[in-house]
């Protein structure tokens, strides 16, 4: 079968777009994504801040497979593959620390934080052809960073990752360039999971058509604590289709940005700080980019399963799928490194992180009951088998458009086909015409 036609329907003639529910609920569509996407495409491990003195790590599961992130003992970020080559216990077995040396807690064998295997107790059991050197700890087959920001990739022949993050270099720079310091992840990771397909958690995360309806709580909180005051915001920006399945929603701030947009919410008492991190940015940057970056909301995806918000706080989202019916999620908190422990900016960056992205804020909890109810709504197929995703195609996308999300599944279903990257869409995807046929059939549905 061919994902793009069969479960994924593009007719830009008609400005119809549909994805066919079994691409959320079938154990072969997700085993197909885990060989033609997650064994091929830059996948996200860790930002190098957690990890800053020789010997410091943490442990990770990267689409399904067991690493650890670590700085070996000479200051090099590896990763490798957290499995003994003994016989396969999880060597890395606490969350997060610093060592000299990782000792299997099953047989003792012991790897240095290069990956060599260093210690084999009664070493004199084992016969000539027993190659030590070759039963160091494996490593993905490329690891590369941009900014900080550590990926690997399964496929050695995979492009530069520089050349696959593309489009998104420009967006991922508008929040690094934002500290003087330098970008950290602030200590601590939410962790939660989700009884609902991965893609489901990747269209919510660029989707700024559910805002209102979803959100209208936690908009109506910030209004009465004295944020969203600039009207001109609404409905600004666009969704943008970066090439690669990358793609981002930018619009004008609704409400205020530890860096560099005050409102009432954050205090009178904040005001003198943040604005002066905003005139320091115009400095840096000149105008137009300084405000940009003070003055505007972020959405980014990083094709296939890396989000960041640059909103009321900075995440890095990492979905990582479990099973067809149930994701997981890592989410971190990017603050400046001048942002010091203890200080009152990271206090409110921290508060506004909290308060809408995190797992009990006001976003977050919301957003887990509407993918949940998606999911449970997928078990009405064959009867209702489509979702549909054609909103905006007929004109220049706005923000709560469909566009970014037709960009993530055109890509899914082209790389899963092997076609590579679709081309980058921009502008009006359907210029308007008079047909009125249906788009073609539905093929065989795969459960
Ligand atoms: S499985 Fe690790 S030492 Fe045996
Ligand atoms: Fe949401």
């Amino acid at each position: 079968m061919t994902y793009r036609n069969e479960l994924v329907v593009d007719d830009r003639e008609s400005g119809v777009f549909r994805v066919h529910r079994s691409a959320m609920t079938s154990p072969q569509v997700l085993a197909d994504e885990r060989a033609q996407i997650f064994d091929r495409c830059w996948l996200y491990v860790g930002h190098d801040s957690e990890i800053p003195k020789p010997g410091d790590y943490v442990r990770r599961t990267v689409c399904g497979r067991p690493v650890i992130f670590l700085r070996d003992s000479a200051g090099t970020v590896r990763v490798h593959f957290n499995t003994c080559t003994h016989r396969g216990a999880t060597l890395c077995r606490e969350e997060s620390g610093n060592t000299r040396v990782f000792q299997c807690f099953y047989h003792a064998w012991s790897f240095d934080t290069t990956g060599r295997l260093i210690v084999t107790p009664g070493a004199d059991a084992y016969a000539a052809g027993f190659d030590r050197s070759a039963l160091g700890l494996r490593a993905p087959a490329r690891v590369e960073s941009y900014r900080g920001m550590f990926f690997l990739n399964h496929d050695e022949h995979a492009v530069s990752l520089l050349d696959y993050l593309g489009g998104t270099v420009e967006y991922l720079d508008l929040v690094f360039d934002q500290a003087e310091e330098g970008m950290r992840v602030v200590g601590g990771t939410h962790r939660y999971s989700v009884g609902a397909n991965w893609k489901l958690m990747v269209e919510n995360s660029i989707d700024g058509y559910h805002a209102p309806t979803v959100h209208a709580t936690y908009i109506d909180f910030v209004k009465n604590s004295g944020g969203g005051q600039n009207k001109a915001a609404l409905g600004t920006g666009a969704g943008v289709d970066l090439g690669g399945g990358h793609t981002v929603i930018e619009s004008t701030a609704a409400w205020a940005r530890p860096i560099a947009y005050w409102e009432p919410f954050f205090g009178e008492e904040a005001r003198p700080e943040i604005e002066a991190k905003r005139a320091a940015l115009t400095d840096r940057y000149g105008v137009e980019r300084g405000t940009r970056m003070a003055e505007t909301f972020r959405n980014l995806l990083i094709f296939p399963n890396l989000v960041i918000n640059d909103v009321a706080a900075i995440t890095v989202r990492r979905i990582e799928p479990v099973a067809p019916d149930r994701v997981a999620l890592e989410a971190w908190a990017l603050a400046p490194h001048e942002e010091r422990e203890g200080s009152a900016a990271l206090q409110r960056r921290l508060d506004s992180f909290l308060t809408f992205l995190g797992p009990g804020g006001f976003a977050s909890p919301d957003d887990v009951e509407a993918l949940e109810s998606c999911q449970q709504g997928y078990a009405a197929q064959p009867d209702v088998a489509w979702s549909d995703i054609s909103r905006g195609m007929s004109r220049i996308p706005l923000p709560d458009d469909e566009l970014q999300i037709r960009t993530f599944w055109r890509a899914w279903a082209s790389v899963l086909d092997s076609a590579g990257f679709p081309d980058r869409v921009e502008g009006v995807e359907s210029p308007g015409t008079t047909r009125t046929s249906a788009p073609a059939a539905a093929g065989a549905v795969r459960s």
